[in-house]
């Protein structure tokens, strides 16, 4: 965070509502009144809005809707993911732009964050609704030490640390994950996960965690087809969110998660995933590229694989499927 807007934006962030006289952040950045003012005039075009305190200076009344860089960072305590961070106002989906960036060398922890795509997908390419300046619609660049069929435990563990940074922000729902990578609200897909990754046969070069998440939508934000089976978090909370605050949280619990299986394994991670799961124990209806599986979901493997045991008492193995919780 380098730039003098993001250093103006931070003090201010900073100062709690107090006035910072222009001149004294001029002399702080080392840079003219008139080039402070400029910024400003930029900050008001972001959307955040100042007043003018006589003899004192400006004051920030109120912040910007956007999940910049600056907004984040005041919320993060992580050592290494949201460091960097690409805010865009529109791209097509932030899995593409991740992509170019791993091949220009970007960080473990770069974030990628749009306030809207155009051409948001989710699992099996299916389009991905991205309400513009609603949702959390974000791809973090991660270069675990794991080796590619470690990859699809991934999408695990980031499970696990959106249901826990929805548990500190938010008091009055109980969030839920459906194998594999839906996060549901009282039954309805309130986020979901995207695990891409570039490889080489033998070695993880970078994972791509996409997420896409229902932050501050209200029912009529959704497209018709999506009524019955979409929530947002601010509809179940009855309370709109602060998306930085949940955006830092987010990646805290999603460091604190990875550096856990990557240095002990699957097994803490299972645990948690189990206890936030609301698949096990319930009768299923799987249906894979190959067959359609029915029976009661039994569990996870030590590797994350979703077990399903048909009415005929066989144990079947399911690695990637679209689940029906009946
Ligand atoms: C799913 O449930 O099918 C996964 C949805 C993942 C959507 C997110 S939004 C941010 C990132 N960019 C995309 O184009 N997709 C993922």
């Amino acid at each position: 965070m380098t730039s003098i807007k993001d250093k103006i934006l931070q003090r201010f962030l900073e100062a709690g509502g107090e006035p910072i006289s222009g001149q004294q952040l001029a002399d702080e950045l080392l840079v003219s009144r008139t080039a402070i003012w400029k910024h400003m005039k930029a900050l008001q075009q972001d959307g955040y809005t100042f007043d003018t305190v006589k003899k004192k200076g400006y004051r920030l009344l109120a912040k910007s809707n956007k999940l910049d860089e600056v907004q984040i960072a005041t919320h993060l305590t992580t050592a290494r993911y949201g460091h960097k961070i690409h805010h865009y106002d529109e791209v097509d989906s932030t899995q593409i732009v991740a992509h170019e960036l791993i091949r220009s060398g970007t960080a473990d922890g770069t974030v990628v964050i749009a306030e809207t795509q155009t051409a948001g997908r989710g699992r099996m390419q299916r389009p991905w609704d991205s309400a513009q300046g609603r949702g959390v619609w974000m791809t973090i660049i991660i270069r675990p030490n794991i080796l590619p069929h470690q990859a699809p435990q991934f999408t695990l563990v980031t499970a696990v640390a959106l249901i826990h940074a929805m548990r500190e922000v938010c008091q009055n729902f109980t969030p839920s994950i459906k194998w594999p990578n839906d996060i549901l609200i009282n039954g309805k897909k309130c986020a979901g996960i995207l695990t891409e990754m570039v490889a080489e046969a033998d070695r993880i070069q970078a994972l791509l965690i996409g997420t896409g998440i229902n932050v501050n939508q209200e029912q009529g934000d959704f497209p018709e087809e999506l009524h019955h089976i979409a929530t947002s978090m601010a509809i179940e909370e009855s309370e709109k969110i602060d998306r930085a605050l949940f955006v830092a949280k987010y990646l805290g619990y999603l460091e604190q998660f990875s550096d856990i299986y990557v240095k002990e394994g699957f097994a803490p991670i299972k645990t948690l995933w189990e206890e936030a799961s609301s698949t096990i124990g319930k009768h299923v209806r799987a249906t894979t590229l190959r067959e359609v599986i029915e029976g009661e979901a039994i569990g996870i493997t030590e590797v994350g694989v979703l077990e399903i045991r048909t009415a005929t008492g066989e144990i079947k193995s399911v690695y990637s499927a679209d689940i029906e919780v009946q």
